[in-house]
Parts: C-alpha cells; sequence; structure tokens
C-alpha cells in the first residue's frame, strides 16, 4: 500500500494544501518531510493518521481543535493504492459536531462509495495496532529503547496479538466451569452403589422373609379349607335350624293354645276326655241348643198369657173406673127433694124418670157390690201376672246360662281345634325334622339346636379367619412383587450410576485435559511465543539494523524473558569494541535512539510477515507503510544518514514518510516534502519534490 495524493482545507495551519500538485503521485520508497520546527511538519503526519482512524486515535484532543482557527469545518482527503486498487478516504468535520467520512474505490472511470466500511477492518489492524507500528510519533523512538522490559514485553504480547491466547484461555476456562458444573450436577444425583446394593441385600432379605409367611400361611389357610369343607354345607346348617326354629314356634304356639284350653276347661263341667270325640262335644252343643229352643218357647208362651191377663186386669181396672165415675156423677147431679109423702126423690139424669132415694140407695149398693167384685178380681189378677213375671224370669235366666254354655263350650271346642292344628303341625315339622336328621345326621357331629347354633358361628369364624389369612398373603405376595419390581429399580439404578461414574470420569478427564491444556498455553505463551520465537526474532532482525546503525559499535541484541509479566524482558547488547554484552541502560543516548528505530523497524517489520499464532490473521496488515516522526533528532549526523541510507534502500516498506527538521545533506538525494510558514498568517505551506536523479550508494 502507498499513498499518491493528500488535500487538506482548514486542517491546523493549512487552509489549503494538496500535494503533489495537478496530477502527479507520490512515489514509493522514502519521502522527506523537511521543515522547521513548527511549520507543519506533523501536521500532515496526524493529518495522515486522522484522515484513516478519525479523532479518537488522538487521546486528549478532540476534533474540533484540528479545525483552523477562525474556521468552522475542515476536510481531508488521502489517495491510496492498495493491492493495485485506488482509493480515497474522505472526512469532514465541524466544530458543532456535525461529521461524514467516506471511504470510495476507484471503479473504472470514477470512484464509487464503499458504504458502511470500516476502516480497521478494512486495514486489518486497529487502530492501536497501527500507532503502535505503522505510524512512529514523534519522541516513540527514544521511548521504545527506554521501555522497561515489562513493558515491552506488554506491548509484544499486544501488537502480536497474543492476547488470543487470553481469549483462548477465557474459553478454557468457560469450558472447564462447564465441566465442572455438569460434573457438579451428577455428582449431586450420585448415589454410592455399596448403598444402592445395601438397600438390595435388605429387601431381598425382607422377601425371603415374606416369602416364608406365605408358606406357612397357605398351609394354613389349607387346614382352614379342609376344617370348612368338614362342615356341613351353609344350606344344611340353615335348613336345620330354620326345622329347629319352626319347631319352636308351632311348640310355643302348640304349648300356649294347650294351656288356654286346659285352663278355661277347669271352669266347666267338662273334661279334657270329652274332647276326644268331637262328635259328643257337637251333640252336646246341639241338646244345649235344643233345650234353649224349648224353653225359648216356653217363655214366649208364658209372655203371651201374661199379655192376655194384662189385658184383663185393664178391662176390670176399666169397670172399677167405670162404676166409681157413675157413684160420683149421681151423687153429684141428683137433688132429692122431699116430696109429699115425705117421700124424698130425685130426676133421673139419664132418663129424666122419677128415682127415689131407695132406688138410688139400692143403686148405689150395687155398684158398690161390683167396684168390691171388681177390686178382689185385680188383686187375685195381678198376682197370677207376678206369678208369670218369676216364671218368666227363671226362663230367661236358664236361657242366658245355656247362652253361656254354648259360647264356652263353642270357644273351648275353637281352642281344643286350634291346639289340635297346632299339634298336627308340630307332628309335621318333627315329622320333617325327622326326616331331614335321618338324611343328614352323619354331616353334622352333633344335631342338638343349641350345637347348631355354634356350628353355624364356628363355621362362620372359621370363614372369616380364613379369608384374613387369604387376605394376608395377597397382601404379602403384593409386597413381593412390589419389592421385586423395586430390586429392578435399583439395579437399573447401580447401572444409571456406573454410567454416572463414567460419565463424571470422563468429566474429570475433560476437567484435568483443560487444565493441561492451559498449563500448556500459558507456556507456550511466556516461553514459547514470547521467548523462542518472537523474541529471537525481534532480536534477529533488530540485529540486521543495529550494526549498520551503530557503526558496527554494537550488535547481537539478546532479549531475554525471565518468565513473568513483572520482570518482562531485559534487553543486553553486545558491544564490539570491548567484546562484553552490554545492559541497554548503559547505551548514549544516540545509540539508544539507534537501538530504538532498529527495534520499531524490525518490530513493524515482523508485524508484517509474522503470524504469532494460527488465530492471527490470515494476511499481513494492509498498511505497509510508515510513518516516522523526527526520528533522527537525537542522532549524530553518521548515524542519522547511516538510517537514511538503509530506509531509502529497505524493501520492506512499500513507502516511508520520514519527518526530520534536522539539515539533510545536501547530496541526500531523496523525494520531499518542504514544509513552509508564513509567519504573518499563521498559515503553513508545503510543496512535494521530487528526487532529481539516482543517487549510487
Ligand atoms: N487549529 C489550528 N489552527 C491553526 N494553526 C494551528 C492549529 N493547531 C496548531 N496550529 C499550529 O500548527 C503548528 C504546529 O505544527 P507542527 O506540525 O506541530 O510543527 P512541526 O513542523 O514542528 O512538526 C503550530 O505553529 C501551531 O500554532
Ligand atoms: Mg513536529
Amino acid at each position: 500500500m502507498y499513498i499518491t495524493k493528500l488535500t487538506f482545507k482548514n486542517f491546523m495551519g493549512y487552509k489549503q494544501l494538496s500535494l503533489p500538485k495537478g496530477t502527479k503521485e507520490f512515489p514509493k520508497g522514502l519521502i522527506l518531510v523537511c521543515g522547521k520546527n513548527s511549520y507543519g511538519k506533523s501536521t500532515i503526519f496526524e493529518g495522515i493518521v486522522f484522515a484513516f482512524f478519525g479523532p479518537k486515535i488522538f487521546k486528549g484532543r478532540n476534533a474540533a481543535s484540528f479545525i483552523t482557527y477562525g474556521e468552522s469545518k475542515a476536510e481531508l482527503t488521502i489517495f491510496f493504492t492498495l493491492d493495485n486498487k485506488k482509493y480515497n478516504i474522505f472526512r469532514r468535520w465541524g466544530r458543532t459536531g456535525a461529521t461524514t467520512t467516506k471511504l470510495f474505490e476507484w471503479d473504472k472511470t470514477t470512484y464509487r462509495e464503499i458504504k458502511n466500511f470500516n476502516i480497521e477492518k478494512f486495514f486489518e489492524i486497529s487502530s492501536e495496532q497501527a500507532l503502535s507500528t505503522v505510524f512512529v510519533r514523534q519522541g516513540e523512538v527514544e521511548e521504545l529503547a527506554n521501555k522497561k522490559g515489562a513493558d515491552l514485553r506488554e506491548m509484544i504480547i499486544d501488537l502480536f496479538r497474543l492476547d488470543i491466547i487470553d481469549d483462548a484461555l477465557n474459553f478454557l476456562d468457560v469450558e472447564s466451569k462447564k465441566r465442572k458444573f455438569s460434573k457438579e450436577n451428577l455428582e449431586r444425583n450420585k448415589v454410592p452403589i455399596e448403598r444402592i446394593e445395601e438397600d438390595i441385600n435388605r429387601i431381598t432379605l425382607e422377601n425371603a422373609n415374606f416369602e416364608k409367611i406365605v408358606k406357612e400361611k397357605k398351609k394354613k389357610e389349607e387346614e382352614y379349607g379342609k376344617k370348612i369343607k368338614n362342615y356341613p354345607s351353609d344350606e344344611l346348617i340353615t335348613n336345620l335350624e330354620k326345622l329347629y326354629s319352626q319347631k319352636n314356634i308351632v311348640n310355643d304356639k302348640f304349648l300356649s293354645n294347650k294351656k288356654d284350653f286346659e285352663e278355661k276347661i277347669k271352669s266347666t263341667e267338662l273334661k279334657i276326655d270329652d274332647f276326644k270325640h268331637v262328635k259328643k262335644i257337637v251333640d252336646k252343643i246341639e241338646d244345649t241348643l235344643k233345650e234353649k229352643k224349648k224353653l225359648t218357647q216356653i217363655k214366649e208362651l208364658i209372655e203371651k198369657r201374661r199379655e192376655a191377663t194384662i189385658r184383663g186386669l185393664g178391662k176390670t181396672k176399666g169397670k172399677i173406673e167405670d162404676s166409681k165415675r157413675k157413684i160420683k156423677k149421681m151423687e153429684d147431679s141428683l137433688k132429692f127433694t122431699t116430696r109429699e109423702g115425705g117421700l124424698e126423690s130425685a130426676q133421673c139424669p139419664t132418663c129424666q124418670n122419677e128415682l127415689t132415694k131407695e132406688h138410688f140407695d139400692e143403686m148405689i149398693l150395687e155398684f158398690n157390690t161390683d167396684l168390691k167384685i171388681n177390686n178382689e178380681k185385680v188383686k187375685s189378677i195381678t198376682k197370677i201376672i207376678d206369678n208369670f213375671d218369676v216364671k218368666i224370669n227363671s226362663c230367661q235366666n236358664k236361657l242366658e246360662k245355656i247362652n253361656e254354655s254354648v259360647i264356652r263350650i263353642q270357644g273351648l271346642k275353637d281352642d281344643f281345634e286350634n291346639y289340635q292344628k297346632y299339634e298336627a303341625e308340630l307332628r309335621k315339622v318333627q315329622e320333617e325334622l325327622d326326616g331331614f336328621l335321618t338324611k343328614y345326621q352323619s354331616k353334622f357331629a352333633d344335631t342338638k339346636p343349641e350345637k347348631i347354633k355354634l356350628l353355624s358361628i364356628e363355621k362362620e369364624k372359621l370363614y372369616i379367619e380364613s379369608k384374613a389369612i387369604t387376605l394376608e398373603i395377597k397382601e404379602k405376595q403384593n409386597n413381593i412383587k412390589n419389592n421385586i419390581d423395586r430390586i429392578v429399580d435399583l439395579r437399573n439404578e447401580i447401572k444409571h450410576m456406573k454410567k454416572l461414574e463414567k460419565e463424571i470420569g470422563e468429566f474429570e478427564i475433560d476437567i484435568d485435559h483443560i487444565s493441561k491444556a492451559k498449563e500448556f498455553v500459558r507456556r507456550f505463551v511466556t516461553e514459547y511465543m514470547v521467548v523462542k520465537r518472537l523474541v529471537k526474532n525481534i532480536a534477529s532482525t533488530t540485529n540486521k539494523y543495529i550494526k549498520d546503525f551503530t557503526s558496527g559499535q554494537y550488535s547481537d541484541l539478546t532479549i531475554d524473558l525471565f518468565g513473568t509479566k513483572k520482570t518482562g524482558l531485559s534487553l543486553k547488547i553486545m558491544d564490539n569494541f570491548n567484546g562484553v554484552p552490554e545492559s541497554i541502560e548503559v547505551l548514549s543516548g544516540g545509540d539508544k535512539t539507534a537501538l530504538g528505530m532498529a527495534l520499531r523497524l524490525a518490530i513493524s517489520e515482523l508485524m508484517s510477515k509474522i503470524r504469532p499464532t494460527k488465530e492471527s490473521p490470515k494476511k499481513n496488515p494492509k498498511i505497509d507503510i510508515l510513518l516516522l516522526d523526527e526520528p533522527l533528532a537525537a542522532l549524530d549526523e553518521t548515524r542519522r544518514e547511516r538510517i537514511l541510507k538503509h530506509l531509502v534502500k529497505s524493501k520492506t516498506f512499500s513507502q516511508i514518510f520520514l519527518i526530520t527538521h534536522t539539515a539533510i545533506p545536501s547530496d541526500f538525494n531523496t523525494h520531499k516534502i518542504i514544509v513552509n510558514k508564513d509567519h504573518s498568517t499563521g498559515i503553513s505551506t508545503a510543496r512535494f519534490e521530487g528526487e532529481t536523479s539516482q543517487i549510487l550508494y
């Protein structure tokens, strides 16, 4: 890569700068930037850096401070060629903060913008790396030679992107942590196999015990079965029980009826034997009923007579009343008067005939005689009636007695028939029972009713016990089955644990490998990478320059690493005058600068050649130019010349801009940018002068 042209507008001291003028372009190789102090040399350097990497690369300075005093905005354009392609980068920014950055690529006839570019990606170099290699700022060369070993080591590590190693270590750390985490997770789930085996043994023992119990219980179950078989069937037992209970019920009824009957018969003239032939009783009832009929007829007859007699009594009483009325009427209505003759007479109210007192008295007497007779009659009739009443009452009493007797005998007959019925029923039940017993006697040990009741209870008890045993057997068998399942599970768990242990082991191996890998990577960085390879390379590349730059006084730079970040690198150099290696601290300022320059060139050169690790960018940094700001200031003329000559010859970099304010030997013919400044306006100007002729060294 090399820069072909640059234009600045309002960039610090430059109001308008265009180098080279017109259609000319910068050549490859060394270009000196010459001019007096503060004329604007470094400004050119800064303009190029700004154009490429922007203001952020200048720590502690803001973009606005680069704009020419009094102006509001500035512009930079750098034209360059990279891999035979032409580009230009353009930046414009103002004091207000507005910025434009554009990258263009030449496409046959015109520049086309590359959108969304990233300059670090484009150049494949970070701005920091660029600052440490491509752009060597004022004072940095001396600084490098004076750098402490540790800083130098850090710088090398940074420059050569050995921080990739840190990434690798971090990656390994993460991997290791991941595995440790996984391993811990597995360990958390781990159960000691011995413990599982103990469980298996315990369960196996338990099962053996269960099996023993099952065996015993089965034997018992069988015994119970046999026992139950020896018992009569439930049906037989219930049937027999039913018969017994039927017999009891019928017997009770029979007895109570019999007792009632016997009780009742006591109050009669009858004997139990009388009932043996029911005909007798029936006859008796019939006789009694006949008697009743007869008696009823007699009673009715007497009653009829009594009625007639009462009627007679009534008539007689009527006659008496009649006589009494007649007497009273006559006595009340007859008025007797004494007639001539002294005869007393009265007129008959009925016939109007003359009634004498004598006649009247005769009539009264007659009436009174009738009264008397009739009264006598009433008395005798009343006696007859009373007599009838007595007879009727006696009949009535007899009838009632007969009725009672009939009812009683009838009741007794019913009772008798009842108890006879129950007796027959009892006989029937007894027969049934006897029949049952003759048939099934052999099935029963004892057929006594109380034994039968016990039998069914015993049998029920046996059933319950047998059932309990069966249940227990089932339960134990279930336990055994569950235990077997559990053992299978536990065996699987052992398998699982073995797998787990294997996995844990694998993780342990992995973790071990990773930690070894980390160790190896660390050693690789400290020993191999830095000491053996890189450092050796830096030393040997530096050596190429150092002898030349110090007129042969120094050579054989050795860079030692004492291993740690603290001690860093220790630089020693062979003093060819006295033949001993010297620590670089004892070198003169000029020699230190020369060594610094050599180191700087070596590092920059290596940067473009070495791929320290596989992960380093495949392509070398695309910027293979070098901008050196005043690297020669502290050198004497001879050394300056040697370095310049070397740079002119150098093919390591495609283009080198070297800023110097010191006089360059007039015979030193090379490309130059000559910087000037108008002191009255403070405006810098510059022009490009190509070499005048080929110089031969
Ligand atoms: N923003 C600015 N506008 C105008 N001139 C500036 C600005 N910033 C710095 N300068 C001038 O630029 C000069 C510094 O130029 P510089 O390139 O460092 O000189 P040298 O040639 O010594 O390297 C100073 O004289 C300073 O006054
Ligand atoms: Mg300067």
